[in-house]
């Protein structure tokens, strides 16, 4: 098998892939705003999903090499976690887009709908929000462990919002994909805005020159419980978890790094006081 992956270097991922299998999905400009091309091929029984970083002539808001260097990362996140909720990572395979990430296809629905489609129930957003609240509870359970695992491992979340999460309604079981930007160890924000759904964005990541720490994270988290057992803010008649997952919720995400909870681990804690 691996005399295929000789020479990929001259070849493009579409063309390497179609000599594989059958590419079933194409993610590329028309569903991403980032340049990168992905693609869910099937090589025999298996559902693949490779990840390229689009042709170097591709504009986007990063260049060429700026996206291979991202993928780079991603393949540091997936090599220093194995954790159930991460897509299984295979390899890197050279193209002659740059590197090509297979993981496994994992099947769902992504719980980002743009947001024009918010509002609509049919959409998976409405409908993830409207599933009973342990079943919510449960993928919040999912999410917070992940970020244990990741903030063990020195990992900051960046970027990480619902378009981060692939939900199966069938199964009820969550995925988490894209954490390229994820970050290892604390840093100073160089960006002013950075990337990310100003959802679940903390304030620090607005502005020029503030610290990114784990404390980001925990913000992020806290995001995450009121976006999703509630409607985004967090007013308490919107609120569909019980007043202590609120009072966490609003302690996660305080406008001050110092005082939120510390570390994601004391975060952690709490909402296993608060759900337990
Ligand atoms: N492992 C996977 N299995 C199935 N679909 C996936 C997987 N990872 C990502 N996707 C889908 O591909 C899309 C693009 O992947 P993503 O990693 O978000 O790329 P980008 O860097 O372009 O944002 C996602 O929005 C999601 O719908
Ligand atoms: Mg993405």
């Amino acid at each position: 098998m691996d005399a295929r992956f000789q020479n990929s270097r001259r070849f493009f991922p579409a063309d390497i892939l179609a000599e594989w299998g059958e590419i079933f999905a194409v993610f590329d400009e028309h569903s991403q705003d980032s340049g990168n091309v992905s693609y869910g091929v099937q090589i025999e029984e298996r559902r693949y999903f490779v990840k390229t970083a689009g042709a170097p002539d591709a504009t986007a808001f990063l260049d060429h090499p700026a996206r291979c260097e991202l993928l780079h990362n991603a393949v540091r996140v997936a090599e220093s976690c194995d954790h159930p909720a991460l897509p299984r990572f295979h390899r890197v395979i050279e193209s002659a887009h740059g590197p090509m990430l297979v993981y496994d296809w994992v099947d769902g629905e992504l719980l980002r709908v743009p947001g024009a489609r918010r509002d609509d129930p049919a959409s998976s957003h409405r409908r993830f929000r409207a599933l009973p609240v342990p079943e919510v509870v449960a993928v919040l359970d999912t999410i917070f462990d992940l970020h244990v695992a990741l903030a063990r491992l020195g990992w900051i979340a960046c970027d990480f919002y619902d378009g981060s999460l692939i939900y199966d309604f069938s199964t009820h079981r969550l995925h988490v994909m894209d954490l390229d930007l994820y970050h290892r160890g604390p840093f100073v924000n160089e960006m002013g805005r950075m990337f990310g759904s100003s959802r679940f964005m903390a304030p620090e990541e607005f502005v020029l020159g503030a610290a990114i720490d784990e404390r980001t994270t925990v913000y992020t988290l806290g995001r995450c419980i009121l976006n999703f057992l509630g409607d985004g803010t967090d007013d308490e008649t919107r609120f569909r978890g019980n007043a202590d997952l609120l009072a966490l919720a609003r302690r996660a995400c305080a406008e001050k790094p110092d005082e939120r909870y510390q570390t994601v681990e004391a975060f952690w804690d709490g909402w296993w006081e608060a759900h337990g």
